[in-house]
Order: C-alpha cells, then sequence, then structure tokens
C-alpha cells in the first residue's frame, strides 16, 4: 500500500531517478560553523523545510494512527499535513500538535459536508488547505491488485463524504466533478490560505495564480496518479519560472536524502514534503521513528549547505548545482 505507485511504476521510479542526475557544486573556504535551515510558510515559522506529506490510512500503520503520526511530527518539529482520509478526526490530531497543522482537502461533492469540513479544520486550528487536485480518479494500481490488498473497512474515514456514501471508492476513483468554480467557491468560504497540490504544468500554475491560491505543491501524487508523467523535480523549474515568485512553491516526490531537498530548494522550493519515509519510519517505530527519519533528513541537508557554502535557506538559489542543465523528466 505505501511503497506502491500507479500502472508500471515509470513515474514513482523517474522521482527518484531525476535527483541523482542533478550534480551538486561544491564551494570552498566559506565560513559554515553556523547553518540556518528556519524558513517561514503562511505565518508559520519553521525550523527546517520538511513537511509531513498528506497520506492516507494511518490505522493501518500504527494501531493509533494519526495520534502516533503527530506525536511523530511534533517531535520532529516538521510540520503535518492531516489527509482527508485520515481515519481520525482534526480535533484530537490538534490536541497532541506542539506545532502548527496543515489539512488536506479532497474536495468532496457535497458542498453542505465541505462547509462543515472547513468549518471543524478552522475550529481546530489548521493554518492551511491544501487541495489535493491530482487525483480525480485514482491511478491504476496493479502492484496492489498483484497482491490482493484490501482497505480495512472497520476504520473510520470521517472526510470522505463520497467514499462513506459508496458514490467513490479510495481505491477506484476520488473527487472526479471538482473543477476551478469549486476552487472559487471553496475561496469564497474560508479565509485560510489554500495550496494547490498536484499541479505540474507552467499553464496550470499560471491559471492557479489567476483563481488566487496562496501557495502550490509540484507533486505528481508520489508517482502514483498518473503513470508517464514526468518526474517532480524535472517539473518544478518550468513552474518556479513561470510563477516568478508570486507564491510560494513547494515540492514533493522521491526525497529520499539531505541532499535532494537541497536540490529541490536550488530549483525554487520554499520547501519539501516527504511520504513514504516517514511511514516507513512510523511502521517501524512509531512517533520515535518519524523523529529519526526527520532528523537523519535535517542532518544530511544542513551537511549538504555547509559543503555548497550555504548557510541560510534564502540565499540558496541554481548556483549550487554544477551546472544548470534541465533534468530529464
Ligand atoms: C500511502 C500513501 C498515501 C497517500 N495518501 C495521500 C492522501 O491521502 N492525500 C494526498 O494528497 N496525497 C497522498 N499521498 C501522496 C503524498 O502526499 C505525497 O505526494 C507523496 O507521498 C510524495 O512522494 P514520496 O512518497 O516519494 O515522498 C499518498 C502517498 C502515499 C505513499
Amino acid at each position: 500500500m505505501v511503497q506502491g505507485g500507479a500502472a508500471d511504476e515509470h513515474t514513482l521510479r523517474w522521482n527518484r531517478e531525476a535527483f541523482n542526475q542533478v550534480r551538486l557544486r561544491p564551494h570552498i573556504l566559506t565560513d559554515v560553523s553556523h547553518i540556518d535551515t528556519r524558513v517561514s510558510l503562511f505565518g508559520c515559522d519553521l525550523p527546517h523545510p520538511i513537511l509531513l506529506a498528506p497520506t492516507a490510512f494511518h490505522g493501518m500503520i500504527h494501531p493509533r494512527g494519526e495520534l502516533e503520526t503527530v506525536e511523530g511530527a511534533s517531535a520532529a518539529k516538521a510540520l503535518l499535513v492531516v489527509s482527508s482520509a485520515s481515519n481520525t478526526r482534526i480535533q484530537p490530531i490538534a490536541d497532541r500538535a506542539s506545532g502548527p497543522l496543515w489539512f488536506q482537502m479532497y474536495v468532496q461533492s457535497d458542498r453542505g459536508f465541505v462547509t462543515d469540513v472547513v468549518r471543524e479544520v478552522e475550529a481546530a486550528g489548521s493554518k492551511a488547505l491544501v487541495v489535493t487536485v491530482d487525483a480525480p480518479v485514482v491511478g491504476v494500481r496493479y502492484r496492489q491488485m498483484r497482491v490482493r490488498f484490501r482497505l480495512d473497512k472497520g476504520l473510520k474515514l470521517p472526510y470522505m463524504y463520497d467514499v462513506n456514501r459508496g458514490r467513490d471508492s479510495l481505491l477506484r476513483g476520488g473527487n472526479s466533478r471538482m473543477t476551478w468554480d469549486d476552487l472559487e467557491w471553496l475561496r469564497s468560504i474560508t479565509q485560510l490560505p489554500i495550496l494547490l497540490k498536484g499541479v505540474m504544468h507552467p499553464d496550470d500554475a499560471e491559471k492557479a495564480v489567476a483563481a488566487g491560491v496562496s501557495g502550490l505543491v509540484v507533486s505528481n501524487h508520489g508517482g502514483r496518479s498518473l503513470d508517464t508523467a514526468p518526474s517532480t523535480l524535472s517539473a518544478l523549474p518550468g513552474v518556479v519560472d513561470r510563477v516568478q515568485g508570486r507564491i510560494p512553491i513547494l515540492m514533493d516526490g522521491g526525497i529520499r536524502r539531505g541532499t535532494d531537498i537541497l536540490k529541490a530548494l536550488a530549483f525554487g522550493a520554499r520547501a519539501v514534503l516527504i511520504g513514504r519515509p516517514y511511514l516507513h519510519g512510523l511502521a517501524v517505530g512509531g512517533a520515535s521513528g518519524i523523529a529519526r527519519v526527520t532528523a537523519i533528513l535535517r542532518d544530511e541537508l544542513e551537511q549538504a549547505m555547509a559543503l555548497t557554502g550555504c548557510t541560510r535557506l534564502d540565499t540558496l538559489d541554481r548556483g549550487v548545482l554544477w551546472e544548470e542543465t534541465a533534468v530529464r523528466p
């Protein structure tokens, strides 16, 4: 369930390979005795730029589900984006959080229901809504089919109206009716900043800016949606260059090392999200597993910054790359 991607998993693989194609440029004789990884996003002051991506069904990974995850996020000082397919309501998660939370939405077909969810999320103190737009239908998951994977039907999905009413299946289809009009409506009912997650093409990024969204997440759903879509690292520079700093851009997909984070930030991402790495931590060691995975990535990022002569994230640019060649998709 966690490892797999869509269809033949080309995109899943490309997300990783893209990072390996990019070479870093060592930089010598700079004072790197103090490395600062702080970043500020939508009023959230974060000690480092590693966010925990929204991922479904933590109840199948750990007996305490999202309650364990949020304790891990707190220990890791990492911002958690709570998934719409969470098995736990947001308030008990927020009660255990020591830092800010965001909530990811699959906008459901019933506007009354969506309004109630938004009010609940606001009341729980979420600082942003991350609207996932790259899964109007769920990608074909042959690996899951081969192993006869089944979701645990006993676990609750409090924010999946359509799934709960049998209109859609998490394994077969998602918010397939959503359009830009629904986004405009969503903006009209909340003051929370809205990020669009799953933007890959510069033209869509342009439309999103025009639609008034506050941020973008360049993402291909961890290679789980459209197979043979390009890697996120190769899509990132095109989106960054089109948006020209008008709104912050985040990215995810394939981040497994601190050097990957450095490369994503060098191409213009303000922060990154990790999915599978922290789910592995959750499975193996619960909250402390998440803290450990994040700490390893933080350490690696700081070392990579030092070795490329970069002491602060806001000074990081494509100059740390060996040569500014386009990444092969
Ligand atoms: C098991 C699993 C469940 C996921 N569930 C969601 C979800 O509920 N909502 C969402 O927006 N993205 C979901 N994603 C995508 C992640 O948010 C993220 O884009 C992706 O995992 C990043 O790639 P990485 O796993 O290579 O770090 C899921 C990914 C995985 C692996």
